[in-house]
């Protein structure tokens, strides 16, 4: 089997990912971020004979490229519109109840970030979207235009941990109504100047459109909530859980979760009324980076940092 179409959306650490989850003929496995199916592509290639996969992504468009690329196994791959937060009961509206192995890819695609009228990137003046999800009611626009100063500082703050957040939120609320990423961009630039220490290849209004993409499309909170409810997903299995993040924040939350959660965890880490048994083994303790090789074919790769855990069984008094 081939995969002629792809990619528009180069996987990363795509090798890796399959040993990560211990991909195996006959395997279940969910796909949180399905994206356009690169990871899925491979992780179903592993799993046959027999193996199936269930691919989640809350963006339609990413979905028919999936479904697309996808095509040749058939009913092995299943797709779902819907947000990775859910997919406890995305997995029950399939019938599935256990799988071997749960992968999130996180962030953005290529794809996202190149289509026209998205709005995640400055390189093009379009509209202020930023919505993963095109039926989700929120847009960039309006969290710019109708946040205040304080909200606006607070975000970009922490979520893009921008030192300059306050001089920023500032600049965007003397200058407001801001409806396109070439206007944002602009006044950030303008409250902070170019260069000054950092790269000049830099854009200085990175961090702020970073902070702006995780804010509108709550990714933070929906990732503390998928990390929350994987483990019923992969418990009966002794399954692993793969994911990929891009930035500190993400990588943060998934290294503390796995950590607090593993039975090698700090015994200060313990707490008995809230989490009185590990359920996690952590198969890596320093978070996996991608080959020099590969990052010199795919520059997006850099950034990546992949943490593996596998699934132990919670002992629960009868
Ligand atoms: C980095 S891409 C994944 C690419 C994919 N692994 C591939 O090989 O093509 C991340 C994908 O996750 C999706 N996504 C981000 N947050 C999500 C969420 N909370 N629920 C479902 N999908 C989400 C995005 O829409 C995007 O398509």
């Amino acid at each position: 089997m081939t995969n002629t179409s792809l990619p528009i959306h180069q996987p990363v650490m795509l090798d890796e990912v399959v040993e990560a989850l211990a991909v195996r003929p006959g395997g279940s496995y969910v796909d949180g971020t399905v994206g356009l199916g690169g990871h899925a592509f491979a992780i179903l290639k592993a799993a046959q004979p027999g193996g199936r996969l269930l691919g989640i992504d809350r963006d339609r468009y990413a979905l028919k490229h999936a479904a697309k690329n996808l095509g040749s196994y058939g009913d092995a791959a299943v797709l779902s519109y819907g947000n990775y937060k859910d997919m406890k009961d995305i997995c029950d509206e399939h019938a599935i109840k256990h799988v071997d192995g749960l992968l999130l890819d996180l962030g953005i695609s290529s794809l996202q970030l190149s289509q026209p009228g998205r709005g995640f990137s400055f390189q093009r003046n379009e509209p202020l979207d930023m919505r993963m999800d095109s039926d989700q009611r929120l847009t960039a626009a309006e969290m710019i235009n109708e946040s205040t100063e304080d909200e606006l500082a607070e975000i970009i703050w922490k979520y893009g941990e921008e030192r300059r957040s306050r001089r920023i939120a500032k600049a965007i609320v003397d200058d407001r109504p801001l409806n396109t990423t070439g206007e944002l961009a602009g006044v950030v630039e303008q409250a902070v100047g170019r260069g000054r220490g950092r790269s000049n290849n830099i854009h200085p209004a990175t961090l702020t459109f970073q902070a702006l993409r995780i804010a509108v499309n709550e990714e933070l909170m929906h990732l503390q909530a998928a990390l929350a409810s994987a483990h019923s997903l992969l418990e009966a299995t002794g399954g692993r859980l793969v994911v990929i993040s891009f930035h500190s924040l993400e990588d943060r939350q998934v290294k503390e979760y796995m950590r607090n959660h593993s039975a090698d965890r700090p015994r200060e880490r313990w707490v008995p009324d809230v989490d009185p048994e590990p359920c996690w083994r952590r198969i890596t303790r320093r978070a996996q980076k991608a080959s020099n090789y590969e990052i010199a074919r795919n520059p997006r790769a850099r950034s990546a940092r992949l943490r593996v855990a596998e699934a132990i069984p919670i002992a629960r008094s009868a």
